[in-house]
């Protein structure tokens, strides 16, 4: 652990072919402030400017994941560090960070091409939030914008990238399937929340397996999941508990066709008494396929 590590998922571009499905889902659904800029979509739950920024492209996918350092002399101990591990990063124009409503930008790539980009300083709205429907709002601060899940298909080479690069740290394993043919999910954490990263070693169609956005009470997870199956969007995986992490959440498709894990409840982590295991299944109970 060092001051240079990142501290949290702080913003998500992703790519979509239908930006009027995610504007009604932003809003009906997941009851965040979704607002037009430009030709993109900028979607804000708390004080930061926006969390999601979703442009039209044909990926339907994650484009780039933008972590948070402490300041300035982080950023530029982080790019060292990066560097040596053979991940050079290119430092952006004050436009571009303007652009990201940040002081300070660098940009480089996962061993799997994910755009990466480090930053520091990002800018809070000077208005207050409004969600479009009752609601308590989302847990992120310091732990921030939740949590997002990618397919990795080299195990070792993400460790290398995320952990010894960024800095994350091992929270747990969870290991699935018959012994000698098991797969291994790696949860990583860089602040109290539990996991701000886990690595599935599967193919998928997408990069992005999912993000969570965590709510403050289980009447909030409650009120997700009527909206969502009021909106007629799919539910992929029924309200449960998990081993690691204790959220409860359910799971619903977003119009790009990776998941949104709505939650409540997960664990936080104090590096100085954690201790990292194995789990050998995903829930204590629920998170069942539909049918
Ligand atoms: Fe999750």
């Amino acid at each position: 652990m060092s001051d240079h590590d990142v501290t949290a998922l702080g913003y998500l571009e992703i790519g979509a072919t239908d930006l009027d499905a995610w504007q009604r889902y932003a809003t009906d659904v997941l009851n965040v402030a979704c607002k037009e800029a430009d030709d993109t979509l900028l979607i804000r739950y708390d004080d930061i400017c926006w969390r999601l920024r979703i442009v039209p492209s044909a990926a339907d996918d994650i484009i780039a994941a933008g972590f948070e350092v402490a300041d300035e002399q982080s950023l530029a101990a982080l790019e060292e560090r990066l560097e040596s591990l053979g991940f050079p990063a290119q430092r952006a124009s004050s436009q571009q960070a303007d652009a990201r409503s940040v002081t300070a930008l660098a940009i480089t790539h996962d061993p799997f091409g994910l755009q990466i980009e480090l930053y520091t300083g990002a800018r809070s709205s000077s208005e207050p939030l409004s969600l479009p429907q009752p609601g308590n709002g989302y847990i992120t601060g310091a732990q921030g914008l939740g949590h997002m899940v990618l397919t990795a298909a080299d195990q070792a080479q993400a460790e290398r990238f995320y952990m010894q690069g960024l800095g994350f740290r091992l929270s747990d394993h969870i290991l699935l399937g018959p012994e000698g043919n098991q797969l291994q999910l790696t949860f990583l954490h860089c602040n109290p929340r539990h996991h701000t990263l886990a690595l599935a070693p599967m193919p998928g169609p997408k990069r992005l397996h999912h993000i969570m956005l965590q709510v403050t009470s289980l009447d909030e997870v409650g009120h997700g999941l009527d909206r969502a199956v009021r909106s007629g969007v799919p539910v992929t995986s029924s309200l449960g508990k998990h081993t690691n992490d204790h959220m409860v959440s359910f799971y619903m498709r977003t119009p790009s066709g990776f998941d949104v894990e709505y939650g409540c409840g997960g664990l936080e982590i104090d590096d100085a008494t954690w201790r990292t295991g194995t789990h050998y299944v995903t829930s204590f109970w629920g998170h069942r396929p539909p049918g």
